[in-house]
C-alpha cells in the first residue's frame, strides 16, 4: 500500500471521527446514545464533533467515483451541494491533491444556516429547519474545518446562500461528480434544475438522501421529465448513485471487511 492509499483511508477515518469515536448530536432517538462504529459507517446519526455526517462507506464511494472519473479523463469539477460541517468536500480536495489535479476545483455550495422552511410535500411534516442548532454551519467554520486539514485554497469555491437563489448563476462550467445531500424536496429539485445540465456525458450523479421519500420523489420527477433513463445504482441502505449517459463499471462499492481497509 503506497502513502497517497494509506493518507485517503486515514482522512476517511479522521473525517467520520472513527478514531476518537464521538457520540451522536441527533437525531433524537440516538441523543444520550454511544457511539456506535456500525451506525456510523452507515452514516446514520448526526455525529457531536466529527466533520462529515455521511458514512464511510459513502465516503469510499466518493473516492472510487474520483478515481474513475479522474483515470477515465470526464471533465468537470466536483460539486457538493449541502455540505454541513465540510467532511466530504474536504475528501474531494484531498484527491485533486493525491492526483495531482492543478485546474478542477470543489464547488462547496450551503445556505450556511441550516435547512430551509419548506412548504413541499413531505418536507413540511419533516421539519428539518428545526433541527438547525445542529444543522446550521456557518461558511467560517467550514473553511477553519479545511484549514485544519491543510487544504483550503483557489481549488476550493464557496456558494453560500439557498441553492434556488446561488445555483441558477453559479459560474459552474462542467460537472464531472454531483453529489446532492440537502434531504428536502424542495433542495433537490433546486439542485437538479440548475445544476444537472452541466454534468459531462460519462459524469456521475450521486443522492445521498435517496431513502427519504420527498428526495426519491423528486429525482424520479426530474428523471422522468428529462428522459434520463440511466440505471440507478445502490450504494447503501441511503444512497443511490447513477453516470449520466454511460456506464462507470469502477465505481461500485469496494467495501472493507470490519475493521480493514476498503481497498484490499
Ligand atoms: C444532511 S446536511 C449535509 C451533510 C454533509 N454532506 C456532510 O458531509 O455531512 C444538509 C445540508 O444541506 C443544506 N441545505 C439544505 N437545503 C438547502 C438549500 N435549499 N439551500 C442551501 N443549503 C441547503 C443545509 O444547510 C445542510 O448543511
Amino acid at each position: 500500500m503506497n502513502a497517497d492509499t494509506c493518507y485517503l483511508d486515514l482522512l476517511v477515518r479522521v473525517l467520520t471521527n472513527e478514531i476518537y469515536q464521538d457520540p451522536p448530536a441527533g437525531p433524537h432517538y440516538l441523543v444520550g446514545r454511544k457511539y456506535d462504529q456500525r451506525v456510523r459507517e452507515a452514516g446514520k446519526d448526526w455525529p457531536s464533533v466529527a466533520h462529515t455526517m455521511v458514512g464511510s462507506r459513502c465516503l469510499n464511494q466518493v473516492r472510487a467515483a474520483v478515481e474513475h472519473l479522474l483515470g477515465s479523463g470526464v471533465p468537470g469539477d466536483l460539486v457538493e451541494t449541502g455540505v454541513w460541517r465540510g467532511g466530504v468536500c474536504i475528501l474531494m480536495r484531498a484527491l485533486l491533491k493525491v492526483y495531482r489535479e492543478p485546474s478542477r476545483r470543489v464547488w462547496v455550495a450551503d445556505s450556511f444556516r441550516g435547512m430551509p422552511e419548506s412548504n413541499a410535500a413531505g418536507d413540511s411534516e419533516l421539519a428539518l429547519h428545526e433541527f438547525n442548532d445542529i444543522l446550521a454551519v456557518s461558511q467560517e467554520q467550514v473553511e477553519e474545518n479545511f484549514r485544519r486539514y491543510g487544504l483550503l485554497d483557489e481549488q476550493v469555491v464557496f456558494l453560500n446562500g439557498w441553492f434556488a437563489d446561488t445555483l441558477p448563476s453559479a459560474p459552474i462550467d462542467r460537472i464531472a461528480l454531483l453529489r446532492m445531500d440537502a434531504d428536502l424536496r424542495s433542495s433537490t429539485t433546486d439542485i437538479l434544475n440548475s445544476l444537472y445540465d452541466k454534468v459531462s456525458p460519462g459524469g456521475i450523479i450521486v443522492v445521498d438522501d435517496y431513502s427519504l421519500p420527498m428526495c426519491s420523489e423528486a429525482v424520479r420527477e426530474f428523471r422522468d421529465c428529462n428522459g434520463i433513463t440511466d440505471p440507478i445504482q445502490s450504494i447503501d441502505d441511503d444512497a443511490v448513485w447513477w453516470c449520466k449517459g454511460g456506464t462507470a463499471p469502477h465505481v461500485g462499492l469496494r467495501v472493507a471487511a470490519a475493521g480493514g481497509s476498503p481497498w484490499q
